[in-house]
């Protein structure tokens, strides 16, 4: 398909999205941005507005150092206000007449599995509510650390919210972790209890969750950590199924649709420590007073991946994060009222907690939480979803979109999409081809397309369209959000204003979102994200504006590769191969990758008298799998019995990512010590990469 015509091109807005948007011209757009830039106390002064408070700001209403050669970084934002995140959440529409509003409809793995699983704002409430008075009195309370490791499903956002409405800070993580990454995480944050299921249903594949918390507990222990409390969502077994616990397991044999494979799910029980959330659930009160939290108060902590190969636990407090994910939200979707809003994301990466739970319920808005993947049980299955609920607005990742054009139009043309207004992506950049097809085929030209550019650190979109407003350019994220101050920056610190040129992508002021420190290391944020350019936020991904000043992001700079979306740092890669006993050194760099954007590439040296084979090359792409996730398994990983280093022993990877793509012009390498092991990985290039 040839698409250069249409690359070229400007896509104005929908005419039908004009009328009702919030934004409803560019000039309005850059009213709004002067003012936001320029008087953010008073921009998001009016907005803080919208939302209950105990008691305003004691200090400043923002306050803060970007400076390190000024002393500590801070940002504080509303400080001495006092509010609660979940009660503006939730209480706050149900005592404006909201309660019996739908906040979320859930679709299950299966398309069987819907029934019952719609929740008003009111029923949430007492849920919540409810887990909260259930926390408080296994003696959890605020500044504590929850664990949560669940699966799509409704409870998820019930045991996040109840952390909130007590101040206790949760520690989300991603159930595709694997159990030496849950644990490492259990053990950074010092968590005292964790919220789990006892299993979930991936497409077709079981996944025993409660086991995997088991083994990272039973690191924890030997590591001198014990969890208090780990809750278990009876998720598998139907309602009213009752379970024989007999002694130290609970069998599940039977329930399983005739679709699945059966197999046997046993869940381990440990007396003392485990409790099974709805025997606690049947009897808590629904009554529950919010703690007033400072605005500053940690909400949460979520890990990221970072460039030295330990994550990092990103901290993001009430106040900011609760204006910045409603404030996002409300525009970059232009969310009304009678929307029925999706996104695709996992509520265990940030995507899903500023969209799927913090900023659609701050709004009081109604969202689709889906367990399921979008190849089960047929690639049809998201446009299946969106015309049964008659979505109007959804969000997804590039990557998703990427596979699924493969399959070719009719799974989605079967389906009407005539609800749809905005369809918007997030996670890495988003290729034109990939675009087009959602713009052409999946909105059928009538939908604004919205490329949202942010990370797990800014708490919410840093650089999108507004979909009544931005004239779009498929590719480009086009420009900064309110609030935020975009500067291209060359490696020398000097900002580049010619169009074209890229250079680091750096912020120049902070927005109520942006984290205020990596947990329990300040230090490690303040060299991470402010050493390099004093005086600025630096993203790590490389950018450039054009000539109409559309910012384009091109992708990381550092050490990171982003696999489907998802940040994995080189380093913890080949930490894990390294760990394996045939291992001498590995280095780890980014491939392209047709439907993943980008994945790993990892070379590998053996020790001494080792044989590379493929056994040895499946093993290792497991041992990866199993130390880190699934989502982290390499493609390719290749034999070298040298790498290029500099003189001074530092490996080079620009070097490397050449070797990998097999492009013999390699670049300057007069400071290589041995120029002998280039060819030598050319000749063992696997053929397949
Ligand atoms: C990348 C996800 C280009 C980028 C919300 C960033 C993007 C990292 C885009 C953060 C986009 C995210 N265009 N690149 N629209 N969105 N990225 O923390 O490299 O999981 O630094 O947050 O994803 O990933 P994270």
């Amino acid at each position: 398909m040839d698409n250069s015509d249409e690359t070229a091109c400007l896509f104005p807005p929908p005419d039908r999205l004009r009328n009702e948007s919030h934004v409803k011209s560019m000039d309005d757009y850059k009213e709004m941005y002067k003012r936001s830039v320029e008087d953010p106390e008073g921009f998001w002064g009016d907005i803080a507005k919208q939302f209950y408070w105990v008691s305003p700001p004691t200090g400043k209403f923002v306050d803060y150092n970007f400076d390190c050669r000024k002393g500590r970084i801070s940002i504080k934002w509303m400080e001495g206000a006092k509010t609660n995140i979940c009660f503006n959440a939730i209480d706050r529409h149900v005592n404006n007449g909201q309660g019996d509003k739908i906040a979320f409809f859930w679709e299950g793995n299966d398309p069987a599995d819907h029934d019952s699983g719609n929740i008003t704002y009111s029923q949430l409430k007492d849920k919540i509510s409810k887990f909260a008075n259930i926390l408080k009195q296994c003696g959890i309370k605020k500044g504590d650390r929850v664990a949560i490791y669940m699966p799509m499903i409704v409870e998820l956002t019930v045991a996040m919210l109840a952390c909130a409405r007590l101040g206790i800070i949760h520690s989300i993580v991603f159930a595709g972790f694997s159990a030496e990454s849950l644990a490492d995480r259990i053990l950074d944050g010092q968590c005292c209890a964790i919220v789990t299921a006892d299993g979930v249903w991936r497409g077709s594949k079981l996944l025993n969750l409660k086991s995997i918390v088991d083994v990272a507990l039973e690191i924890c222990s030997k590591r001198d950590h014990k969890i208090s409390h780990c809750f278990i969502v009876k998720h598998l077994l139907p309602k009213g199924h009752s379970v024989q616990e007999n002694g130290d397991y609970v069998d599940y044999p039977e329930e399983i649709p005739a679709k699945r494979p059966t197999r046997s799910l046993k869940i381990n029980w440990t007396d003392g420590r485990d409790i099974w959330w709805h025997d606690v659930m049947g009897t808590a009160s629904t009554d529950c007073e919010p703690e007033w939290m400072d605005a500053e108060d940690p909400l949460f902590m979520l890990y990221t991946s970072g460039s030295t190969g330990k994550p990092k636990g990103v901290l993001h407090t009430v106040g900011g994060y609760m204006l910045y994910s409603a404030t996002t939200f409300k525009y970059a979707f232009d969310y009304q009222p009678d929307d029925i809003y999706w996104c695709t994301a996992d509520v265990g990466w940030i995507t899903g907690h500023t969209y799927v739970a913090y900023g659609p319920l701050n709004n009081g808005a109604t969202s689709i939480i889906f367990e399921g993947t979008p190849f089960y049980p047929d690639a049809g299955r998201f446009w299946a979803i969106i015309e049964k609920y008659k979505v109007t607005k959804f969000y997804t990742a590039p990557t998703a979109i990427r596979s699924l054009m493969r399959y070719g139009d009719e799974y989605v043309t079967k389906y009407d999409r005539s609800s749809l207004k905005v369809l918007a992506t997030v996670g890495e950049p988003i290729n034109p081809e990939a675009w087009l097809w959602y713009h052409n085929v999946v909105g059928n030209k009538q939908c604004a397309i919205v490329d949202t550019f942010w990370q797990t650190e800014t708490g919410g979109h840093t650089i999108t369209p507004l979909p009544g407003a931005t004239p779009t350019k498929p590719g480009s994220a086009t420009f900064p959000f309110f609030g935020i101050v975009p500067v291209i920056m060359s490696d020398e610190g000097v900002e580049i204003t010619d169009p074209n040129i890229e250079g680091y992508l750096v912020f120049e002021q902070p927005w109520p979102g942006l984290m205020r420190t990596v947990y329990g290391d300040h230090e490690r944020y303040e060299t991470t994200y402010f050493k390099k350019f004093p005086g600025y936020y630096c993203t790590g991904d490389g950018a450039k504006r054009d000539e109409d000043g559309y910012i384009w992001v091109t992708g990381r700079i550092d050490d990171m590769v982003n696999v489907s979306g998802h940040l994995l740092s080189t380093a913890e890669i080949e930490s894990a191969l390294v760990e394996h006993p045939t291992v001498a050194e590995a280095a780890v760099v980014s491939h392209p990758h047709k439907i993943k954007g980008e994945c790993t590439y990892c070379f590998v040296t053996l020790k001494e008298g080792k044989e590379f084979s493929d056994a040895l090359k499946k093993e290792l792409m497991e041992r990866v799998r199993k130390k880190i996730g699934p989502f982290a398994q390499p493609d390719f990983v290749q034999n070298a019995p040298g790498l290029p280093k500099t003189r001074s022993g530092k490996i080079m990877r620009r070097v490397l990512r050449k070797i990998a793509v097999g492009d013999k012009n390699v670049g300057d390498i007069t400071t290589m010590a041995d120029e002998t092991v280039i060819d030598k990985l050319f000749q063992l290039r696997p053929p397949e990469a």
